[in-house]
């Protein structure tokens, strides 16, 4: 909305599904993104490898190269309201490995995307460092393909604390209605990684903690729309997806991709709140059921990006 009342042009009117579908495929993410149509997806959130060598799936001989092909595949399918998430960090290591920097500069200057935010993950337990200043921070850039993109500030405001609301109720530069409704979130996101007696953890070596993603997916996608992670991992944007009631497509070239995932289905059973959710096998069976033209029933207000900051 805009101050005046005024719905804002990005705003999009959906029905939220009884059920949610998804997708996991085994295969490589360029194979599965060819089988998808333009400007279908309303979220692509992904977690890239970077060639950092930690594990046998990190590897790539021209990362930019490499990324430049899925890059463009995405800006193809993304819808025109959407927008992609990717997960990275600045740690590059040599002229072959990539980093977060290496796919901003890609993108900069070689695609019509738009950095909207860069959000920093802040974390307090990390490792130690003795000959550098211990890191306890990764990134993840928030790319669109216009300024009309969806975002739905208010579904993920921070309620604000007794005292606190009180004084930014006096506070002149915001809007009282706003300050019921919480803070904006800022682009500095404090959260905890997963460690390992962590309940989320399903055995994947880089799984992202739920909060993080599931702010993402609530903010950028919304219910009934479809999200794309064709870096699936453990399948972390799936079980939110599944618990956000928003459709989702996986694949992961890693067969162990489906173990992961059925630990975090697991870790889900039985939660009342969690709409049914079925698998379907292939992407001709989800496009049936799936439709990505959002309808019109349930009128949704969205925040823009002339609001107040809180
Ligand atoms: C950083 S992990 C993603 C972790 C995930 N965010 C989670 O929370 O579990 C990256 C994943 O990308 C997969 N991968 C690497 N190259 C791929 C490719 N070309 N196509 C599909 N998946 C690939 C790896 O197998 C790995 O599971």
């Amino acid at each position: 909305m805009h101050k005046d009342g005024i719905k804002h042009k990005s705003s999009v009117d959906f029905s939220t599904p009884s059920q949610s579908y998804y997708v996991l495929q085994q295969k490589d993410c360029l194979e599965l993104l060819k089988e998808i149509p333009d400007e279908s997806v309303q979220l692509i959130l992904i977690d890239p490898p970077y060639n950092l060598d930690l594990a046998e799936w990190d590897k790539y001989d021209n990362y930019i190269d490499w990324a430049s092909a899925w890059i463009r595949e995405s800006y193809r399918v993304l819808s025109p309201n959407g927008s992609m998430v990717v997960f990275g960090g600045t740690q590059f290591q040599n002229e072959k490995s990539g980093d977060l920097i290496e796919l901003i500069h890609y993108c900069r200057h070689n695609t019509d995307f738009r950095l909207v935010n860069m959000v920093v993950w802040y974390y307090k337990n990390g490792m130690s460092a003795h000959r550098y200043f211990a890191n306890r921070h990764e990134e993840a850039i928030w790319l669109t393909k216009s300024s009309d993109y969806y975002f739905d500030l208010d579904s993920v405001r921070v309620p604000y604390g007794e005292k606190e609301m009180q004084e930014a109720l006096r506070d002149k530069r915001l809007v009282p209605e706003n300050v019921m409704k919480g803070k904006n979130p800022t682009n500095v996101w404090e959260i905890g990684r997963l460690n390992g007696n962590s309940l989320e953890r399903v055995g994947h070596p880089t799984q992202k903690p739920l909060e993080i993603i599931r702010r993402f997916v609530k903010a950028l996608a919304y219910p009934g729309s479809v999200v794309l992670d064709f870096f699936a991992g453990s399948g972390t944007t799936g079980r939110v997806c599944i618990e956000e009631n928003r459709h989702c497509i996986m694949c992961d070239k890693d067969e162990q991709s489906r173990s992961f995932f059925a630990k975090h289905l697991k870790n889900i059973e039985g939660d009342m709140f969690v709409h049914p959710y079925i698998e379907l096998k292939g992407l001709n069976a989800f496009w049936e059921k799936v439709s990505f033209e959002p309808s019109v029933s349930q009128a949704s207000e969205f925040e823009n990006q002339y609001s107040a900051n809180h």
